[in-house]
């Protein structure tokens, strides 16, 4: 008998260890989604099947760490286990009351075969509208604080060239704010998420990131075509995530549907979040606001002090009278507080959250709206001068907490890596919109606020990945381009088909203060450049279309009346009458920035609403009105675009009309081009 030396029998062992590579499996509740998880070649990967399609080819899993080996490679498979679960939790606000969870997970603990035998799980959490999964790094000897330097997760697609993609550049000067691209998946360089895509089947996904707490945000960067890989945005110093363990990195996700409305009608982002950590919030209030905005924006008002100002205290007051007639719940003031005053942009520090303009007295407006049932609404730009914000934020919330103020809009306008902060040292650090030092800064806002009863409505934020589910407060953001674009200080207007874009895309993240409603739809002239590139009747669907909680009636407020200024002009009553806060809500028809048609049903109230877009092609739809109640008859009150609405010669050419429909009906419209109609079914009592 020959004995093999020692070092020979470890490397075959190592090699039988190697080339066995240990697989697990787990499918969706209806078996319509497979991902398998491997250790193959001792690095941990997984790929994903949809109706027995491959959409997700075998593909990289890890984390690289400094000074340590992270969890990249010599890995495997020690164990694994199985749970599912089948609930339904009930949103205090939101799109619908009541959301599903119905899914199957599998752990896998996935170990190092070599010294010091570190460990890390993957969860894989499998719905039918698609998959969620995250790294797991407990506590374990020798591995306490942990800088990730690299993010291992691959997701490679299939058909690069032949799959439609829509997206925005990732880690790019203008934070979120881009207008979507439509290309092949293959021509992407770095995309942030969502990011969308048809496959040649049809099948429709989106990758995104859901519970983005105390971590970087993922971005995507195209290795080779098709093969995308996660790039965690860095701190200023180069490092991407640092934390110690136990720690637990966001879900990447992947809305996975047959078709594109498939993925509207998903709740995967929020099942993948923790429940509400903040117990009753009934003070957080849905609501319709309006605001002195609008005029900044066209360059009729100024933020700063001087002839022009915005917010003085009488105009706050015409506003307060204005929301108080008109049902409105809040009205936003900009521009009310010192620090204005010169170049905002690049005097951030000088932003003072607690001292109002002399001429704008915040304890009277507030008195003064509290008299007629109006909250003011507070702002607080801080032009990403962040430390200078965090140092007066204790103050600034209980002013506007004792000031009755139950909602902040907060603003962090500047390039998307220029972020200022001082550190422990007193040294002045630039650091992303998307590092794990805001996504930090951004909650810490939330949590703050929360203390004080106070709501926050996030502008320039970090991307939204479902974190209003555990921090109500965390009422709505931007996060894309909003209407603002239209107005005169950016290049280009949003063209006829961002708005469809955006449920497709930005919204499958969350709610948006895209702040709809203007009703001179062109200021400056149908020809301008600068104008709202919609007709009327799309400009009342965006109501129902791009869903928040909180929707502002965006234009100044003389615009809602004739030119005799008493009567009200047409369409303003759909205004009036659209809800924020819904009971259902049910994406009914639509393609990926072509249209969009969505019904939704108001909370604690009977009546449906409709909102229909499309982009610059007029086009005619059917919908089945099966969502009605069929016990119920209803009268339709429709705004529809007239025989002669087209959004560059006529946008104003709206037809108000009621009909008497129940369910089960077909209803058929015609959309002018980057037209749209709003409906609200009201029941007939
Ligand atoms: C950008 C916000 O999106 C906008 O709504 C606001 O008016 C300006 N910043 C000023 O704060
Ligand atoms: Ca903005």
């Amino acid at each position: 008998m020959t004995y093999l030396p020692m070092s020979v029998c470890l490397f075959l062992l190592l090699l039988s260890m190697q080339s066995y590579a240990e697989i697990k499996t787990i499918t969706s509740p209806s078996a319509n989604i497979l991902v398998s998880l491997s250790d193959e070649a001792g690095i941990p990967g997984y790929s994903v099947q949809y109706r027995g399609e491959e959409i997700v080819k075998h593909s990289a899993l890890g984390l690289e760490f400094k000074d340590t080996d992270g969890f990249v490679r010599n890995m495997h498979i020690v164990k694994s286990e199985i749970h599912s679960s089948n609930i339904t939790w009930v949103q205090p606000w939101g799109e619908r009351k009541q959301v599903r969870d119905n899914h199957k997970e599998l752990s896998v603990d996935f170990v190092q075969n070599q010294k010091p035998f570190h460990h890390m799980l993957v969860h894989i959490k499998v719905f039918d509208d698609g998959i969620g999964f995250r790294y797991e790094v407990v506590k374990q000897p020798g591995l306490n604080a942990v800088e990730i330097v690299d993010e291992k997760t691959e997701f490679i697609i299939p058909d690069s060239e032949k799959t439609t993609a829509w997206w925005i550049p990732g880690r790019a000067p203008l934070i979120d704010e881009y207008l979507y691209n439509t290309t092949p998946l293959a021509t992407i360089l770095r995309a942030q998420t969502p990011l969308t895509m048809r496959l040649p089947s049809g099948v429709h996904m989106a990758i995104h990131e859901a519970a983005l707490v105390d971590y970087a945000a993922m971005t995507l960067l195209q290795q080779k075509p098709g093969q995308l890989r996660a790039d965690l945005t860095p701190w200023y110093d180069g490092i991407r995530v640092k934390t110690q363990t136990p720690f637990v990195s966001p879900w990447r996700t992947i809305h996975i549907a047959p078709n594109a409305i498939g993925l509207l009608n998903s709740n995967l982002i929020l099942n993948l979040n923790e429940p509400n950590k903040l117990g009753d919030v009934s003070w957080v209030k849905p609501g319709k606001y309006v605001g002195i905005w609008w005029g900044m924006h066209l360059g009729t008002m100024t933020w700063s002090t001087g002839p022009h100002h915005g917010t003085t205290t009488e105009q706050a007051k015409n506003y307060m009278d204005f929301a108080a007639k008109y049902g409105f719940a809040g009205v936003l003031v900009e521009g009310w507080n010192q620090g204005w005053d010169g170049n905002w942009l690049a005097n951030g520090d000088k932003f003072n959250f607690t001292k109002a303009t002399p001429d704008f007295d915040l304890a009277e407006v507030t008195r003064y709206g509290k008299a007629k049932g109006v909250k003011l609404i507070g702002h607080h730009e801080t032009a990403a001068f962040v430390t200078n914000y965090k140092n007066q934020m204790a103050e600034a919330y209980d002013l506007y907490q004792k000031m009755g103020v139950a909602q902040v809009k907060t603003g962090y306008v500047n390039d998307h890596d220029k972020v200022i902060r001082i550190d422990a040292a007193g040294i002045e650090r630039n650091e992303w919109h998307d590092g794990q030092f805001m996504v930090n800064e951004y909650l810490y806002s939330v949590t703050e606020a929360a203390k004080r009863q106070i709501s926050i409505d996030t502008h320039e934020p970090i991307k939204d990945t479902g974190l209003r589910r555990t921090y109500p407060n965390w009422i709505s953001r931007e996060g894309a381009r909003g209407q603002e674009f239209n107005a005169t200080w950016s290049l280009v207007a949003n063209p006829p088909e961002h708005t469809v874009m955006l449920p497709f895309t930005r919204m499958l993240g969350g709610p948006m203060d895209y702040t709809p409603g203007i009703f001179n739809l062109a200021p400056f002239g149908l020809n301008a450049e600068h104008r709202v590139k919609n007709t009327l009747a799309k400009e009342l669907a965006l109501y129902v279309v791009i869903y928040s909680p909180i929707q502002m009636a965006a234009d100044v407020i003389e615009n809602y009346f004739e030119k005799d200024g008493k009567t009200l002009r047409p369409g303003f009553q759909f205004i009036l009458d659209v809800p924020t806060d819904w009971e259902q809500s049910r994406a009914l028809a639509g393609e990926v920035g072509d249209y969009v048609a969505y019904a939704r049903k108001q909370r604690n109230g009977d009546d449906w609403f409709l909102g229909a877009i499309t982009d610059e092609n007029p086009r005619k739809l059917a919908l089945k009105l099966d969502f009605l109640d069929p016990r119920k008859r209803y009268i339709a009150e429709i705004y529809r675009d007239g025989a002669t609405a087209d959004w560059k010669t006529n946008p104003y050419d709206m037809v108000i009309e009621h009909k008497a429909v129940k369910a089960g009906d077909m209803f058929n419209v015609a959309l002018a081009a980057s037209g749209g109609v709003a409906v609200r079914f009201k029941v007939d009592k």
